[in-house]
C-alpha cells in the first residue's frame, strides 16, 4: 500500500480538532477501569504545563492523580472545569507555585495532597473555596511558615499533615487552625519548632491526636490548659526536651504518649506530669537493668495494673526474674524489641507477670531457644502471641514452647535458624500462624508438626529446604496456607502432603521442581484454590502428556510465569484440562514456541490471562484460541511478537473488557476484530508499529469514534513511517475516493503532466539526459561485460578539461601526477579516448573506469558544454551513488557572480571543498604550488585503500555502515 500523501495536511488539522471531541482516550491521563468518567490516573509524564494534564478531563471526574511529573506551577483555574472534583493528589511533583485561583471552584473537594513538592510559600487565599476539605497534606514541602488565616475557610477539615517542612514559629500554626472545629489530627513532625508558645489561641476541642516528633522542642511553654483535649501525643526525637517543661502542663486525657529519645527523665516526670502513668511508651528512655527496677516500683505505686508495657529500644541485655516482679501486672503487650537481650531463658523474666498476653522481642541478640520442659519454668497459660523476628536465632531446641502452650501466634522469621528440633514445637495445640520463613532450614521431619494440628498458616518461605518427606504435614489437617517460596525443593516423597485436606493455597514459587506430580495434590484436590509455581524448571518437550491438573476442580489462581533457565518451551495442549474453575492464569516469560488452538478449551471460568512475553519470536494467535473464554474480562497479550491476527482469534470474548496488545509488532489491527468485542473498555495499544495508511482506516475511525472503549494515550500514538505524524489524525481521505474525486483527480493528473513536463524539460534536461547516456551505456555494458570488468577503475583519475587549458595539464598536471613519484595512471581524453566511439560513450566509460574525477575549472570550462556533462556525471555519482568521486580545482579565481549561473556547480562547493590553483601573482608560487600538488594527491588517494580486489571501486566503509544502522532502526519492533 502506498503511503499517504501530506498535502492535505491543514484540512486534516480541522478535522482532527473535530474528531478530538469525540475520541475516548485522555493525552495525560487514564482513566480507572469501571470508573465511569471518575477516577484518572495521570502519572510518569514528563508534561509541564497543567492544562496539558486537566484540560481533557471531564466535567464527572471524582479522583483525579497526578503524580511523579515535572509539573512546576498550577495556574489560575486549573480546575475550574472539574467542579465535582472530591479527591485531588498532586504528590511528587516539582511544584513550586500555585496560583491564588489554582483551586478556583472545587466546592465538593474532600481530599487534597500535595506532598512531596518544593512549595516554600502558599497564597493566603489559595484554599479559599475548599469549603469541604476534609483531609489536606503538605508533607516534605519547604514551607516556613504559613500566611495569616490560610485555613480560614477550611471548617471542615478533619486533617492537616505538615511534615517534613521547615517550619519555626508555632504561634502563627496555632493562630491559623484555632478556629478549625472539626480538625481531629495535626501531624507537625519533622519541623524546626521550639516551643509550643502560642499567643491567645486555644487548639480546637475536637484536636485529640497531635504529632511532634522531631523537632527542636526544649520547652513546651503553653498555657496549662493548651493541651486539655489531647489524646495522642507524640514528642518523641525532641532531644533537648525536659521534663521540667511539662510542669502545670494538663495531659489529663492523653492515653498514649511518646517520649522517646528527649531529655525526659522518667522519674522527674512521672512526678511532675498528671499523665496516667500507663499510657506512657517507655521506649527509648533509656531505661535499664536498675533503672527498669526503679520505674516498676514507681509505676507500682501509681496502679495496680498496667495493660501495655513498651520497652523496646532502651538498650537492656539482661531480664532476671525479680526485675519485672515490682511492676504493676501487665494484662496486654510487654514490648522489648530493639534491645541487646541476649538469652531469653525460657522467658523466667515474666515470672510474676504470668498475665502477659504479648510479648515482642523482635530485633534482640538472641541466639537459641533452649528446652523449657523445666520443673522450676514460669507456666505462661495467657501467652497467646511470641514474636522473635529479626534476632540471630540458629538453634531451637526441644520441647522450646513447653511452657507456653496456649501461643496462637509465634513468629521465628528472620533468624537464622538451622536446627529446628523435631519436638521443637511440641504442645503448641493452639497455633494457628506460624512463621518461619528466613531461616536456614534444611530438613522437616515428619513428627516436627505433630501437636500444632490448630495450625492454619504456616509460612517457610525463604530457607534451604531440598526434599519434603513422607508424612511432614500428616497433622495438619487444619492448614489452608503453605508457602514454601524460594527453597530448594526439587521433589516430594509419594506421600509428603498427605494430610493436608483443607489445604487452599500453596506457594512453591522459585523452587527447582521440574514436573508437576498429580499425585501429590490428591488429598486437598477438592479444596486448593491457588497453586503458584512461578520461576521453577518445570519445562516439556512433548505435545502429549495427561493433564497434571485433572482433579484440580477448585483451583482459581494458577501460576507458571518465568519458569528457568529457559521458560515452559512447549505448552502442552491438554496441560490445562479439568481446570473449569481457574480464573487467573500467569504464563508471562516461558519460551513457548507455539499456542495450540484448543490449549485453553477447558478455562470456561477464567477471568484473567496474561501472556505477556510467554513466547518465543513471533507468535501466531490461532483462531479459536480464546474460543470458550466467555468469562475472560482481562487479557494481557503483551509483547508476544504478533504480527498479525484475525478476527476469529478474539471471537468469543464476550465478556472482555481489558485488552493489553502493547509491544507487539504487528502494522495493522483489523477494527472488526475489536468490534466483536462488546463489553471493551480497555484497550492498549502503545508500541506497535501501527502504519498511517489505507489498512488501518477502520482502526483509526474505530479508536476516535467508540465511546466506550478507551484507547490508552492515543493522542501520542505515532506513526511508525515517521514518528512526526500522529495516529490519531493521519490523512484517510484518500482511502474513500468516489468516482467523481476520481475524475477530478485524474482531469486533474492529466493537467498536472501537462503544465509540469515541459518545465521539467527544462529543469531536469541534463538529469534526463544523463539517465538516457547510463542507460544507453548500462545497456552496451550488458553486451561487452567481461571487457567492462577489467576497464573498471583501470585509471585513478579521469581528467576533464578545456582545450584552452590544455597546456597547463601537459605542463603542469601530467608530470606532477603521473611522474614525480606519484605514479598516477590518469586518463586524458586527447590520448586515451577510444578512437571511433561515440564520444558521449568515451566520457561515460571514463567517468566510471576511473575513482576521481578531476575538473580543471575555468571560465573557458564552465562554459563548454561537454564539460558540463563530465562534471553532471561525476556529481550524480557524488550524490545519488554516494560515492566521493569529484574533485574540483579552480585554474582561476571566479566570482560568486560568474559562478551564479551553474547551480549544480554552486551546490557541489556547498558540499565540497576544492583547490585553488595558486597562479604566479601569489608571494611565493614555489612553496604554493607544493603544497597544492601534495594536496591534491593526498586527494586522489583518499578512499583508495577500500578498493577491493574483485569488484573495483567501494563506496567507504563509513557510509556503508550508516546504511545498516539505519536499516536496522527501521526493524527494531522485530527483536525477540
Ligand atoms: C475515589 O477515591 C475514593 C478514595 O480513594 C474511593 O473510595 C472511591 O471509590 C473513588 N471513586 C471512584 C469513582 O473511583
Ligand atoms: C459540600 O458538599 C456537599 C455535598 O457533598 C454540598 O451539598 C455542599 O454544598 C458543599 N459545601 C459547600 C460549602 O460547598
Ligand atoms: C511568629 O508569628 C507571629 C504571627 O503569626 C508573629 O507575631 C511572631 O513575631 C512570629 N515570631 C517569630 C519568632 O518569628
Amino acid at each position: 500500500m502506498a503511503t499517504r500523501p501530506h498535502h492535505l495536511l491543514s484540512a486534516t488539522v480541522v478535522l482532527g480538532v473535530v474528531r478530538l471531541m469525540c475520541g475516548y482516550s485522555f493525552h495525560n491521563c487514564i482513566e480507572d477501569l469501571y470508573s465511569n468518567r471518575q477516577s484518572f490516573h495521570c502519572i510518569h509524564r514528563k508534561e509541564t504545563d497543567m492544562f496539558a494534564y486537566t484540560r481533557d478531563l471531564p466535567l464527572s471526574a471524582v479522583n483525579v492523580t497526578i503524580s511523579n511529573t515535572y509539573l512546576r506551577h498550577i495556574p489560575k483555574d486549573s480546575f475550574a472545569h472539574l467542579p465535582n472534583l472530591q479527591n485531588l493528589k498532586m504528590d511528587h511533583n516539582f511544584l513550586s507555585r500555585i496560583d491564588r485561583f489554582a483551586f478556583q471552584n472545587l466546592h465538593q473537594l474532600k481530599f487534597l495532597n500535595l506532598s512531596f513538592n518544593n512549595i516554600s510559600e502558599l497564597n493566603c487565599f489559595v484554599f479559599e473555596d475548599l469549603h469541604n476539605l476534609t483531609f489536606l497534606s503538605l508533607t516534605k514541602n519547604k514551607l516556613k511558615q504559613l500566611p495569616e488565616g490560610i485555613f480560614s475557610t477550611l471548617l471542615n477539615l478533619d486533617t492537616l499533615i505538615m511534615r517534613q517542612n521547615v517550619m519555626t514559629n508555632f504561634t502563627g500554626i496555632a493562630k491559623s487552625v484555632s478556629h478549625l472545629t472539626n480538625l481531629r489530627i495535626l501531624d507537625l513532625c519533622f519541623n524546626h519548632l521550639t516551643s509550643l508558645s502560642h499567643s491567645n489561641e486555644s487548639l480546637p476541642k475536637s484536636l485529640t491526636v497531635l504529632y511532634l516528633c522531631r523537632n527542636d522542642l526544649y520547652t513546651l511553654g503553653c498555657k496549662h490548659s493548651f493541651l486539655r483535649y489531647i489524646n495522642l501525643l507524640d514528642l518523641s526525637y525532641n532531644s533537648k526536651l525536659p521534663a521540667m517543661a511539662f510542669a502545670g502542663v494538663d495531659l489529663r486525657h492523653v492515653n498514649y504518649l511518646r517520649l522517646r529519645s528527649t531529655s525526659v527523665k522518667v522519674a522527674e516526670f512521672l512526678n511532675i506530669s498528671n499523665v496516667n502513668a500507663g499510657h506512657i511508651d517507655f521506649s527509648g528512655m533509656g531505661i535499664k537493668n536498675n533503672m527498669l527496677i526503679e520505674l516498676c516500683r514507681l509505676l507500682k505505686r501509681k496502679l495496680k495494673v498496667i495493660k501495655n508495657l513498651r520497652l523496646s529500644n532502651n538498650g537492656i541485655e539482661m531480664l532476671t526474674n525479680k526485675t519485672l516482679r515490682h511492676c504493676p501486672k501487665i494484662t496486654g503487650t510487654l514490648e522489648l524489641s530493639r534491645n541487646n537481650l541476649q538469652h531469653s531463658i525460657c522467658l523466667n523474666f515474666l515470672s510474676g507477670q504470668n498475665q502477659v498476653n504479648r510479648l515482642d522481642a523482635e530485633h534482640n541478640h538472641l541466639t537459641s531457644i533452649p528446652s523449657c520442659k523445666q520443673k522450676n519454668a514460669v507456666y505462661l497459660k495467657n501467652l497467646e502471641e511470641l514474636s522473635y523476628r529479626y534476632n540471630r536465632i540458629l538453634t531451637v531446641s526441644r520441647d522450646a514452647f513447653y511452657h507456653t502452650p496456649n501461643i496462637k501466634t509465634l513468629k521465628l522469621n528472620i533468624n537464622n535458624i538451622a536446627f529446628l528440633h523435631r519436638k521443637a514445637l511440641k504442645g503448641l495445640k493452639q497455633l494457628v500462624t506460624l512463621r518461619l520463613d528466613n531461616n536456614l532450614l534444611t530438613d522437616l521431619f515428619n513428627d516436627t508438626f505433630e501437636d500444632n494440628f490448630n495450625l492454619q498458616v504456616l509460612n517457610l518461605r525463604k530457607n534451604r529446604i531440598s526434599v519434603i518427606f513422607n508424612g511432614t504435614f500428616r497433622s495438619l489437617g487444619n492448614l489452608t496456607t503453605l508457602d514454601f517460596g524460594g527453597n530448594k525443593i526439587t521433589h516430594f516423597q509419594p506421600s509428603g502432603l498427605d494430610g493436608l485436606k483443607s489445604l487452599s493455597k500453596l506457594y512453591l514459587d522459585g523452587n527447582n521442581l521440574k514436573q508437576i506430580d498429580s499425585s501429590l495434590y490428591r488429598c486437598f484436590q477438592d479444596t486448593l484454590t491457588t497453586l503458584d509455581l512461578q520461576s521453577n524448571q518445570i519445562h516439556f518437550h512433548k505435545e502429549k502428556i495427561s493433564s497434571p491438573f485433572l482433579n484440580l476442580t477448585k483451583l482459581r489462581d494458577l501460576k507458571l510465569d518465568g519458569q528457568r533457565p529457559h521458560g515452559l518451551i512447549v505448552l502442552p495442549r491438554t496441560f490445562f484440562r479439568g481446570l473449569h474453575s481457574l480464573q487467573s492464569l500467569y504464563l508471562t516469560n516461558n519460551n513457548i514456541g507455539y499456542l495450540a488452538p484448543d490449549v485453553f478449551d477447558d478455562l470456561t471460568s477464567l477471568r484473567f490471562l496474561t501472556l505477556d512475553n510467554c513466547c518465543v519470536g513471533v507468535t501466531q494467535l490461532k483462531p479459536g484460541v480464546f474460543k470458550n473464554l466467555q468469562n475472560l474480562t482481562k487479557l494481557i497479550v503483551e509483547n508476544m511478537g504478533i504480527q498479525n491476527f484475525s478476527k476469529k482469534v478474539f471471537g468469543n470474548l464476550t465478556q472482555l473488557h481489558t485488552l493489553q496488545l502493547n509491544r507487539n509488532v504487528m502494522q495493522s489491527i483489523p477494527a472488526d476484530a475489536l468490534e466483536s468485542l462488546p463489553k471493551l473498555r480497555y484497550l492498549d495499544i502503545r508500541d506497535i508499529p501501527l502504519s498511517c495508511t489505507c489498512e488501518n482506516t477502520l482502526l483509526q475511525n474505530y479508536t476516535l469514534h467508540n465511546p466506550n472503549v478507551q484507547v490508552v494515550y492515543l493522542y501520542n500514538m505515532t506513526c511508525q513511517s515517521d514518528s512526526k505524524f500522529k495516529f490519531y489524525n493521519f490523512d484517510t481521505n484518500v482511502c474513500y475516493l468516489d468516482l467523481g474525486q476520481y475524475l477530478f483527480f485524474s482531469t486533474a493528473v492529466v493537467i498536472f503532466l501537462f503544465t509540469v513536463t515541459p518545465l521539467l524539460y527544462v529543469k531536469l534536461y541534463w538529469k534526463m539526459k544523463y539517465s538516457y547516456y547510463v542507460f544507453r551505456s548500462w545497456f552496451s555494458e550488458q553486451w561487452s561485460r567481461l571487457r567492462e570488468k577489467e576497464e573498471k577503475c583501470k585509471y585513478d583519475a579521469f581528467i576533464s578539461y578545456n582545450s584552452f587549458d590544455e597546456q597547463w595539464v601537459m605542463e603542469q598536471l601530467m608530470p606532477n601526477l603521473e611522474g614525480n613519484g606519484s605514479n598516477f595512471k590518469l586518463c586524458l581524453h586527447h590520448r586515451d579516448f577510444e578512437l571511433g566511439r561515440d564520444i558521449v560513450d568515451n566520457i561515460v566509460t571514463a567517468v566510471y573506469s576511473s575513482r576521481k574525477t578531476i575538473c580543471v575549472v575555468s571560465r573557458k570550462f564552465l562554459q563548454s558544454e561537454w564539460c558540463s556533462l563530465e562534471i553532471q556525471l561525476a556529481s550524480y555519482r557524488l550524490f545519488d551513488e554516494h560515492r566521493d568521486v569529484l574533485l574540483l580545482v579552480f585554474l582561476e579565481p571566479l566570482s560568486e557572480r560568474q559562478l551564479s549561473s551553474y547551480h549544480r556547480m554552486r551546490k557541489i562547493m556547498l558540499k565540497k571543498t576544492y583547490l585553488q590553483w595558486p597562479g604566479s601573482d601569489c608571494t611565493d608560487p614555489i612553496q604554493a604550488q607544493d603544497l597544492f600538488w601534495n594536496q591534491l594527491r593526498r586527494a586522489i588517494r583518499t578512499g583508495s585503500t577500500l578498493v577491493t580486489e574483485e569488484n573495483g571501486c567501494v563506496a567507504p566503509e563509513k557510509e556503508k555502515s550508516e546504511h545498516v544502522e539505519k536499516h536496522t532502526t527501521d526493524k527494531y519492533y522485530l527483536q525477540p
